[in-house]
């Protein structure tokens, strides 16, 4: 079936673009010893996942216990659940869910840490867990003076089983390439450094160290501590990304129709922020980037023209370049599966909804 076919709006994935994104930054990995572990909340989608672990991913991340559920469930067995799990009723659901995967789960506070120990131990498991350190995003994580005396905590919980640490530089990763990134970047990440040598005097070893985004993934896979990447955006891609990470292509697009052309220098698409989420950034039709992205409406875009467009009539069928592909794919139960204009598979976003 050719896209145009399609009822709109439909989410488009162009798989050779997918595929050639992926080898990238398995050849980065690959040069640097790194691995990656993706941060698959951005997709949600098992066939991605798949595709990443056949090029040498070693696991998966993701933000919610649900989409690590979901992964299980469908047979990947090494997990990460990058957040913190808290409350009886979630916890009690890690617990059902480490009897059956390997799945690690961040923590960053005692009263965490003990929560899950006592769950674990009564429940006679041994709970992986990497502590979440804050490298300066200021969300989550434990400050990283803190961060040692956390450690000998979950060293010293007999359900827990010490596996390393994790943090995420967000606040860097949106600068501009060059070297005050890379320093600003390093500086983040050699907070890592300065706790694993404290931790070294007690000898309590390391294993893992999982940090690092598509916005700066060629310097954390170059730091000595990080020992895997939690990327997830570079895979499909996005306006966003695109502006700091050229090198990975947009590999998504959403399809939509024009449903009015009130005037010359508007038009409407059929695309508002229930199909697109442009919190972050802006975006274009596709080859066509005097056509812009203005205003989103819940049920409407409205797209200045720039240009005479006498095409742009309504009932065209146009693909939108996604502005922010993690706030948008969740919402779409499928991708369609594009190569040269035609429709080649449908892959589900099987963690769409997946927010507990
Ligand atoms: C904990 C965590 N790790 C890693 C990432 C990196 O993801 P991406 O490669 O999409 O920037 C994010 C993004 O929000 C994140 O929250």
């Amino acid at each position: 079936m050719n896209i145009y076919d399609l009822d709109t709006p439909a989410l488009l994935v162009d798989v050779d673009i997918l595929e050639r994104n992926l080898r990238k930054m398995a050849a980065i990995t690959a040069e640097t010893g790194t691995r990656v572990r993706p941060h698959s909340k951005v997709y949600k989608c098992i066939e991605i996942v798949r595709k990443q672990l056949e090029l040498g991913a070693m696991g998966v991340t993701c933000s919610k216990l649900s989409e690590a559920e979901v992964l299980a469930d469908h047979g990947i067995d090494n997990l990460l659940v990058a957040n913190e799990v808290v409350g009886q009723p979630k916890i009690q659901r890690l617990i059902d869910l480490v009897r059956r995967v390997d799945v690690m789960v961040g923590v960053d506070h005692p009263l965490a840490v003990d929560a899950l120990n006592a769950a674990a131990t009564d429940a006679s498991v041994r709970l992986p867990v990497l502590v979440d350190m804050d490298i300066g995003m200021k969300r989550n994580g434990i400050a990283p003076e803190d961060a040692a005396e956390l450690v000998r905590k979950v060293v010293a919980s007999r359900g827990l089983e010490f596996r390393g640490l994790m943090g995420y530089e967000g606040h860097l990763v949106s600068m501009p390439p060059g070297e005050e990134k890379t320093n600003a970047v390093n500086e983040a990440l050699d907070r890592f450094s300065f706790v694993i040598d404290e931790l070294k005097t007690d000898g309590i070893d390391v294993p893992i160290v999982s940090a690092g985004g598509t916005g700066d993934y060629q310097i954390a896979a170059r730091h000595p501590a990080v020992t895997e990447l939690q990327v997830g955006t570079y895979a499909v891609m996005d306006t966003l990304y695109g502006s700091f990470t050229p090198e990975f292509e947009l590999a998504t697009t959403i399809l939509c129709t024009v449903t009015s052309r009130p005037c010359r220098e508007r038009l409407i698409l059929d695309v508002g922020r229930k199909a697109v989420n442009t919190a972050l950034s802006t975006s274009t039709l596709k080859d066509r980037p005097t056509v812009e992205m203005k205003y989103t409406y819940a049920e409407h875009g409205a797209m200045t023209v720039d240009e005479d467009a006498p095409d742009l009539i309504p009932g065209v069928k146009v693909e939108l370049v996604v502005p922010y592909a993690c706030g948008t794919i969740h919402m779409y139960e499928q991708m369609h599966i594009v190569r040269d204009g035609e429709v080649v598979d449908i892959w589900p976003v099987v963690g769409r909804g997946k927010v507990q």
